[in-house]
């Protein structure tokens, strides 16, 4: 008998089927230097979690935590890339170390800049290398998610022209599985808004009190709804909650993005890509965007208003994306965990 493979198997089972409810984690750690601090307090607005708040008496941002998690960060980083005056740096990563959200083993080393020159240099100011790459590389690394829009709307013709970056997406079988509902009726985002809060607010509460209760539904909805149970919604929930219900961020466009159910092979996939052609195409074009997974995990549990939205079979929705024009140049390159990567040669 392979002992060995047992125990791999076994731990394997453990992995998977625990440690759902508040894993175990590394953090990151932040370095503010209030010296240079402009105080916009665009770092604290724009964190999606809430775990960057502004202390008004100190006039500096601060990190902290929520309820279970000590520190209530995704390392995204983006408070860092806000930053005007530079004086934000965050070291380390948030990583899972145990149980079923587990991040890669082979995740290690500190976050990168981007390097794809393979220079190992982590100090070197990104504009070093600009120069040296293409267009297509330059949004790619720039572009983060956008939380601060300018009230402005945008031109039909910009929605128009990222929409069909998207149509020309490679699709399983140029199958093109794929549908758009743009919005721009204030009274029907902010209606969608305001009903998702509500859900995300439910799941929050059943995640994030306190309770042996909840430790055991929380594991046993994990069990069920498989990558539906992590901690890391949950700051960014009360980041909705915070700023009164906003899960779009008060963008002026909300572009649902749509798989036709019956497509072949793949089309999540497929809408993916397509997903994503919108948004680099409109980063290109100086638009910020924000995809909002939010909605589609709130809205299951509507389907009156999946309907006023138009979400009926065959389509449903896979993921939104909330565009406008950012408030302050917010598109920067941030510094990323290693990659696992084999080559076989
Ligand atoms: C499928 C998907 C769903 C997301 N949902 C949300 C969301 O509901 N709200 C939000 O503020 N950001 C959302 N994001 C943005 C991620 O938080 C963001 O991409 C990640 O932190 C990396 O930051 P970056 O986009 O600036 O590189 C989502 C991203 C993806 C790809």
């Amino acid at each position: 008998m392979d002992y060995f493979a047992i125990e791999e198997k076994a731990l394997k089972i453990i992995e998977k089927y625990t440690g759902a409810h508040y894993p175990p984690t590394t953090l990151p750690t932040f370095e503010f230097d209030a010296e240079k601090c402009t105080h916009c307090k665009a770092c604290a607005q724009a964190c999606p979690t809430s775990c960057i708040q502004w202390d008004e008496e100190k006039k500096m941002p601060y990190a902290t935590g929520y309820k279970g998690m000590e520190l209530a960060c995704i390392s995204c980083n983006t408070c860092e890339a806000v930053c005007p005056a530079n004086c934000i740096r965050v070291r380390g990563e948030y990583r899972v170390v145990y149980g079923r959200y587990k991040t890669p083993d082979d995740k290690q080393g500190e976050m990168t800049p981007p390097m794809p020159f393979g220079d190992k240099d982590l100090n070197r100011d990104f504009k070093d290398i600009e120069k040296d790459l293409t267009e297509t590389e330059k949004v790619i690394y720039r572009r983060r998610s956008i939380r601060l829009f300018k009230d402005k709307p945008v031109p039909k013709e910009l929605i128009h022209r990222i929409i069909e970056a998207a149509r020309f997406a490679p699709s399983a079988g140029n199958n093109q599985p794929w549908k758009f509902v743009v919005v721009t009726n204030r009274d029907l985002i902010d209606k969608v808004d305001k009903q998702c809060a509500k859900v995300l607010d439910a799941i929050k509460w059943m995640y994030a009190g306190s309770g042996t209760w909840r430790k055991v539904a929380v594991s046993l909805t994990s069990y069920l709804q498989v990558n539906n149970m992590d901690q890391r919604p949950i700051p960014a929930i009360q980041k909705v909650h915070q700023s009164g219900g906003s899960i779009t961020w008060g963008a002026p466009v909300l572009i649902h993005i749509l798989k036709d159910v019956r497509g072949i092979s793949n089309p999540d996939l497929d809408t993916g890509f397509a997903a994503h052609n919108l948004v680099l195409a409109a980063h290109s074009l100086g638009l910020g965007t924000c995809y909002i997974g939010f909605i589609a995990s709130a809205i299951k549990y509507l389907p009156w208003l999946k309907k006023e939205i138009g979400i009926e079979y065959p389509y449903d929705l896979v993921t939104s994306v909330c565009v406008g024009y950012p408030k302050g140049k917010l598109d920067n390159p941030v510094y990323r965990g290693q990659v696992p990567v084999e080559w076989i040669e």
